[in-house]
């Protein structure tokens, strides 16, 4: 029997409801299987907190975590606590902390599901960006003075280290040499961004050139390259991109996949040193929180993803194929797929299809 370890942040808003829904499934899933076992511990970190705490998490959060295999994530943030406060309180320390310097995001057009593209459909899409995750323009670095005055300034710097570069460029080429087509697109901003963008560019090729010259590879500007997303997205395997134009991609990577609520992320420190985590791409949803009616396959599929980083890559095919199924069979969906299901409607629909694959 395989026990891991999960440490759970539920977090704020949706991310409640998505990871209580994510964990019921796993769950199910782990009795139907009979060869493992997740034994969770919660943390009630997050806005809540911080309004009775005054802080998102107590100061050595990072050393309670680290003893964990595996971390699973809702979302952080809600108003009322300012959203660089939140977020620098809890998520992107794990992210920072723990080197989980791979942001794995799939994006990819589900069975079942409607595209807004015109005339994409299932198949047509399916792509992966990987999203720097530690540095570049999230440094939290820079400064502001004279704050108030008509002469105030602000400053926000953004950091490339060799080696954080050259590593996730390094990974997104080792998927690219594993994908069918094997191509790697870069997303840059050279033209504009003239010390940092170019330096990105320097690498990625010289990486492609000495280590991958069997990778079809190529450098889009950043704005060109989110009309691509929507025009011919069916041209890629692998998308690597810096932290914040990957965290801008992959929302749009969600609304060509129909809901950004389906869309999955993975937070992945290779060396397995520390633990990886695990969380959709969408936020807390305050407009929806509450309500019972946020879509559970982001954190569903973010789940697949853990199983997969977990080594039962076919467990983490069988809830994909199961959520599917779902999709395909359009009877239960939530109102963001244009149905009128709840989120544990959707989540049962899943498990029943899981119990039947395995009866
Ligand atoms: P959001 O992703 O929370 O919501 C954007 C829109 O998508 C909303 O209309 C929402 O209802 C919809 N949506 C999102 N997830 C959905 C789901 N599962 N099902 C159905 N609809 C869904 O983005 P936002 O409004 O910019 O952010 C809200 C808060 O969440 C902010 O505090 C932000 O900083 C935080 N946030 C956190 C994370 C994270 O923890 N990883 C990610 C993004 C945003
Ligand atoms: C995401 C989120 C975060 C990010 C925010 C909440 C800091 O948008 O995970 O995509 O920008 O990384
Ligand atoms: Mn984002």
């Amino acid at each position: 029997m395989q026990t891991v370890s999960v440490a759970v942040i539920p977090g704020d808003g949706i991310g409640i409801e998505t990871v209580q829904a994510a964990r019921r499934l796993l769950d199910r899933l782990a009795e139907l299987d009979g060869g493992i076992k997740f034994a969770y511990t919660e943390f009630p970190w997050g806005c809540a907190y911080y309004t009775q705490h005054g802080e998102m998490a107590p100061k050595d959060f990072l050393s309670t975590l680290r003893s964990f295999e595996t971390i699973m994530l809702g979302a952080v943030g809600y108003p009322g606590v300012p959203d660089h406060v939140s977020l620098w309180g809890l998520l992107l320390p794990i992210r920072r902390g723990f080197e989980q310097y791979v942001n794995m995001r799939p994006v990819r057009i589900l069975r079942g599901v409607t595209s807004p593209l015109r005339g994409r459909n299932p198949g047509d899409v399916n792509f992966v960006v990987i999203r720097e995750n530690t540095e570049g323009e999230y440094s939290s670095m820079g400064g502001r003075l004279h704050t108030g005055f008509p002469h105030e300034v602000v400053v926000q710097n953004t950091v490339f280290t060799r080696l954080g570069t050259e590593r996730v460029i390094r990974y997104a080429y080792r998927l690219a040499a594993k994908a069918p087509r094997k191509r790697l697109c870069g997303a840059t901003k050279s033209n504009g961004i003239n010390w940092a963008m170019p330096f990105w560019d320097e690498v990625f090729n010289q990486i492609g050139e000495t280590e991958f010259p069997e990778v079809e590879r190529w450098l889009t500007h950043i704005d060109a390259l989110a009309a691509n997303f929507v025009l011919k997205p069916d041209v890629y395997d692998v998308v690597v991109a810096s932290n914040l134009f990957g965290d801008i991609l992959t929302d749009l990577g969600g609304a060509v996949m129909g809901s950004i609520g389906m869309a999955p992320s993975a937070n992945i420190n290779p060396e397995r040193k520390y633990p990886s985590m695990f969380e959709p791409v969408h936020g807390s949803a305050p407009d929806i929180a509450g309500k019972g009616i946020a879509n559970p396959v982001g954190q569903i599929w973010s789940s697949s993803m853990m199983l997969d980083h977990l080594g039962r890559q076919d467990l983490g095919e069988a809830v994909m194929t199961a959520v599917e199924d779902v999709l395909e069979e359009g009877r239960v969906r939530t109102p963001d797929l244009g149905g009128r299901s709840t989120t544990n409607e959707m989540v049962d629909a899943i498990i029943a299809r899981l119990e039947a694959r395995f009866r």
